[in-house]
């Protein structure tokens, strides 16, 4: 017997607050709480079927077999699926990004956030916002941002007494309340990346992790404030201040991971130099060399002609706020 095809659509999405670091790692319960923008230049479509005919699943990204690791994890994130929909059947699973994969951009947000919608929908779970953002979360941990529309919030639940259930992501504003941008420098598209699972695991092992736990709240709230008020100037030092202080803790672990390459610094120096000019913008980063130019749309335009001039950039894409994961009729398969 098969299952009905489902198909789902999904942002990644940039954190101006990040998550670095769980406090339940099995879980994916992280050490606090961030904020983040959904990418709508930057989308996952999944689509899955159950069949009992399959002997195994079958994953199939970008129209090649997934490898062993990715594979293993998206059969972990089925089984938690089959579970709660009391389900044996195996899936076949296709997904393709709209971005190619090789600008370093490959997002595990996206891809677990259309997942989790394709694959509950499937099995004949109808779950809500924040029940799929909890199972999203646990297949990775930025995917649980990338369930509501706009702009989100993720409520890490960090009390002796909290559970799973309380670490969900909900939006703060649609993704229509301000026309923010993000202006993405690609300055090395490696694909040997180290996953961010490897730098959690190892975050505690910082000596300066309890600093940045401490100081924290005060930034998000900060940063959450000027947000709501739509105010990039209000906001903007903070999440630079956070993306640092992100990769300080990464380059100060046992291993220490660096994620910067030369490009990175070259483009956060010609933010700053903008910045002085006049021309509001301001740097973040992933878990990746990248560097996230966050602008105001009036401003994106002349941000994207100087990212494209630097000699380190390789490649640059423009994105407003996306929308959250919703389903669609155009099947992969
Ligand atoms: C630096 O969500 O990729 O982008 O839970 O292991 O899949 P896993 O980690 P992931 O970590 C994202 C880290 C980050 C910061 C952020 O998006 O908040």
């Amino acid at each position: 017997m098969q299952t009905r095809k489902v198909t789902a659509i999904s942002c990644a999405n940039i954190a101006f607050i990040k998550y670095w670091g769980n406090h339940d790692a099995k879980l994916r319960m992280p050490l606090n709480d961030s904020l983040s923008m959904n990418l709508d230049a930057l989308t996952t479509e999944t689509t899955v079927e159950f069949d009992d005919a399959l002997e195994n699943d079958e994953i199939v990204i970008g129209g090649e077999p997934a490898d062993e690791k990715t594979t293993a994890r998206v059969v972990e994130h089925l089984n938690r699926i089959r579970q709660e929909a009391k389900l044996n059947a195996k899936a076949r699973v296709h997904s393709r990004n709209n971005f190619p994969s090789a600008a370093g951009l490959a997002s595990s947000a996206s891809a677990f956030a259309a997942l989790t919608l394709a694959a509950t929908r499937a099995a004949g779970l109808e779950l809500g916002e924040r029940q799929l953002s909890i199972l999203a979360r646990q297949g990775s941990g930025s995917a649980a941002r990338s369930i509501p529309a706009g702009f989100v919030e993720w409520l890490a639940a960090t009390n002796v007494t909290s559970t799973s259930e309380q670490s969900y992501a909900r939006q703060l504003m649609p993704p229509d309340a301000w026309e923010l941008c993000d202006v993405i420098a690609i300055v090395s598209s490696d694909a040997k990346k180290i996953p961010s699972a490897e730098g959690h695991a190892v975050a505690h092992t910082s000596p300066f992790l309890g600093e940045r736990i401490s100081r924290l709240p005060i930034r998000y709230h900060r940063v959450r404030r000027e947000l709501l008020a739509k105010n990039l100037q209000g906001m903007g030092p903070d999440i630079e201040t956070e993306a640092i202080e992100l990769h300080m803790i990464a380059m100060t672990s046992r291993p220490p991971i660096f994620y910067w390459a030369p490009g990175t610094v070259r483009v956060m120096d010609a933010v700053r130099e903008w910045r002085r000019e006049g021309l509001e913008a301001y740097y973040t980063l992933d878990a990746g060399p990248n560097v996230h130019i966050i602008v105001e749309a009036k401003n994106a335009d002349e941000i994207a002609k100087r990212v494209r001039e630097l000699d380190a950039v390789q490649k640059v894409f423009v994105s407003a706020p996306g929308g959250g994961a919703t389903l669609s009729e155009n099947h992969l398969f």
